[in-house]
């Protein structure tokens, strides 16, 4: 959570800031802020509670001093509420000092209450400004050195941050430091950037560096040093941003959220591409990785919200390809169980950011605990796959929306092409029908392409009637119970009504007594191919349900007349059999989420106490 943004260089800062944070928008949107060291090497500084757009029109009627060295930021608060004055940047040294921060600062109350006896006075309820009192403190005791001062600082602080510092006595320097949330450098020609991820400064430079954990970076105009916490200087890994702004940029779409549904099928195409080799999968990046899989006893998967749901789908093809036993977990319930882990468990992450704090410390617990590592990840230089044996990337693209979408269909991609690997590699799967799949899911894309051509409009016109309605269930079986759970997801997340995913199976343990008239009850019917058995039994639990009154809408293969008696609803999907069915039913359910919060007249983009990237346990 928190957006961060710092720059060095000979141009004006205000304008690199403001268009830095509007793209790390996402990551948190409660308060922003800037502070800049002006020409007259003085520090102004400006913040305001609400969105960004609330700053931007502050500034434009009372503008800062132009300058070239400055930092911004956006956020999600954790300590005090969304207010002025617990916005970021927080000032120390009379107003000469200025700091942003990203995560948490666990001992902020014990060093709080150390300051406080010293004599210093807080105007937040902020643990950053915690820190902007120590590292001033610590600038006069280490002779007005602000690398040293702030080496000191973060020595001192527990918990995960990002923060950023600069001083007006410093003009043309800002420092950073990083454990556990992110921050990578952007390399510019004569000027340097700081960002929480690459966003923040893609349309001025693509060269980029990642800064591992507990390191410390000081950039200048004319360079970048960085050391760890102790001052010795680190080697750092560049990387070349594959991305460009424009792919950031929402291009005429009304939302974010819009663009990127249009995006799903060039998220399977682009996460496939290059990955198969004689009609088989081969994964350059899984390159070493093979004596692994060959000894694995065990695969967990790891991940959060709608990432988890991708990895409730993966569970089957993993299982069903490689005849591996696969568990799912949310990361943040496996981190905390003391669970049984050895060198012949394979632990598979799944993060479209790449940070989210639960799965990280996930990753590292099993780590430790000698377990084999591999993340499937959407943002590049990200510290999961950092922090991973090996890494799958998806590649769908920048995600900008806070609910996430084209992320959810590259993570089954990606988990797709790893079953077949693994599959291959163990001998569990025969050539034969490892050239089957492949080829079944080479045409995803163009399915997806097709709902979103045939059946949007009417999705969506659905969504719009239904804009008044206060609570919608979602049942699926076998594959289409994680599609179910993604459906109620991102309904709640984005259009804030009551919703509920259910295993199909489970409704007569419970669940039926929520049926009365007119309940509106989505239905994700398995696929008649190959499945015959699942789908009647779906196709009796809409019966039950109609029978109690529920307004029933399936999501059926074209040709599945078996369900049309019973429907009032019918979304239409092509045929893709039961593997590849959850690769096209969510698509509608995203639609529908999508139309049912715009005809609220919601934010789809950023919903209500969300941010896209939770660096926070
Ligand atoms: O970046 P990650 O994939 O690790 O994020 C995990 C979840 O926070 C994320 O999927 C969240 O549930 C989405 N906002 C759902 O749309």
């Amino acid at each position: 959570m928190c957006g961060i943004v710092g720059y060095v260089g000979p141009r004006p800062s205000e304008g690199i800031l403001l268009s830095g944070l509007a793209r790390l928008e996402y990551r948190g949107y409660d308060s922003a802020g800037i502070a800049v060291i002006d020409a007259d090497g003085t520090l102004g500084m400006r913040k305001r509670a609400g969105k960004l757009s609330v700053l931007r029109d502050d500034l434009d009627r009372a503008p800062l001093a132009d300058g070239t060295t400055g930092i911004g930021h956006t956020r999600w608060a954790t300590h005090g509420g969304p207010t002025d004055q617990n916005a970021h940047p927080h000032l120390a040294d009379g107003g000469k000092l200025a700091v942003i921060h990203n995560g948490i600062i666990e001992n902020f109350a014990a060093l709080k209450a150390e300051l406080v006896a010293g004599g210093a006075e807080f105007l937040s309820e902020t643990d950053t400004e915690v820190a902007a009192v120590l590292l001033a403190r610590e600038y006069h005791a280490h002779g007005d050195d602000l690398e040293a001062a702030f080496r000191a600082t973060v020595r001192r602080l527990e918990g995960a941050f990002t923060l950023l510092a600069l001083h007006e006595e410093h003009p043309g320097l800002v420092v950073g430091a990083r454990r556990n949330s992110p921050l990578v450098i952007g390399l510019g020609e004569g000027e340097n950037f700081l960002g929480s991820d690459v966003a923040a400064f893609v349309e001025h430079t693509r060269h980029a560096l990642a800064i591992g954990q507990d390191q410390i970076v000081a950039i200048t105009p004319e360079g970048v040093r960085v050391t760890d916490f102790d001052g010795a200087e680190v080697g750092v890994e560049p990387f070349e941003v594959t991305w460009d702004a424009a792919a950031a940029e929402k291009g005429g779409w009304s939302s974010f959220m819009a663009k990127e549904v249009s995006e799903e099928p060039d998220a399977v195409a682009n996460t496939i591409r290059g990955r198969f080799h004689d009609d088989a999968v081969a994964i350059p990046e899984l390159e070493g990785m093979d004596a692994v899989f060959a000894g694995i006893h065990r695969i967990i998967v790891v991940a959060c919200g709608t990432a988890s749901y991708a990895g409730q789908v993966g569970k089957y093809a993993l299982e069903q390809w490689s005849r591996v036993p696969v568990d799912v977990e949310l990361a943040h319930e496996f981190r905390y169980r003391d669970p049984v882990l050895d060198s012949s468990t394979l632990v598979v992450s799944i993060s479209q950011s790449g940070e989210t704090m639960d799965t990280l410390m996930a990753v590292k617990y099993a780590r430790e605990r000698g377990a084999a590592t591999l993340s499937i990840c959407n943002t590049q230089g990200a510290t999961i796959p950092r922090e991973s044996d090996a890494v799958v990337y998806t590649h769908a693209g920048p995600e900008v929306a806070v609910a996430s979408t084209k992320a959810f269909v590259a993570q089954i991609t990606a988990l797709y092409l790893l079953a077949l690997h693994i599959g291959r590699v163990r001998g569990a799967l025969s050539a034969q029908d490892s050239a089957r799949a492949v080829a079944e899911l080479e045409a995803v894309p163009g399915k997806i392409q097709w709902i979103l051509d045939n059946e949007q409009e009417r999705t969506a016109h659905l969504a719009r009637w239904m804009a008044d309605t206060r609570s919608v269930l979602f049942l699926g079986r076998h594959v289409g119970f994680p599609i179910a759970l993604e459906g109620a997801l991102k309904l709640k997340e984005i259009s804030y009504i009551h919703a509920e995913g259910f295993a199909a199976g489970e409704l007569k343990h419970g669940p039926i007594a929520l049926i009365e008239p007119g309940q509106p009850v989505f239905v994700i019917v398995p696929s008649p191919v190959h499945s015959a058995m699942l789908h009647d039994k779906v196709v009796s639990n809409i019966q039950e349900i109609r029978a109690r009154g529920a307004r029933v809408i399936v999501i059926a293969e074209e040709g599945d007349a078996a369900v049309l008696p019973f429907a009032d609803e019918v979304l239409h999907i092509p045929l893709a059999g039961p593997a590849f069915e959850p690769l096209l039913a969510v698509v509608p359910l995203h639609i529908f989420a999508m139309g049912l919060a715009e005809a609220k007249g919601l934010d789809v983009d950023q919903p209500r106490n969300l941010a896209k990237s939770v660096t926070v346990e």
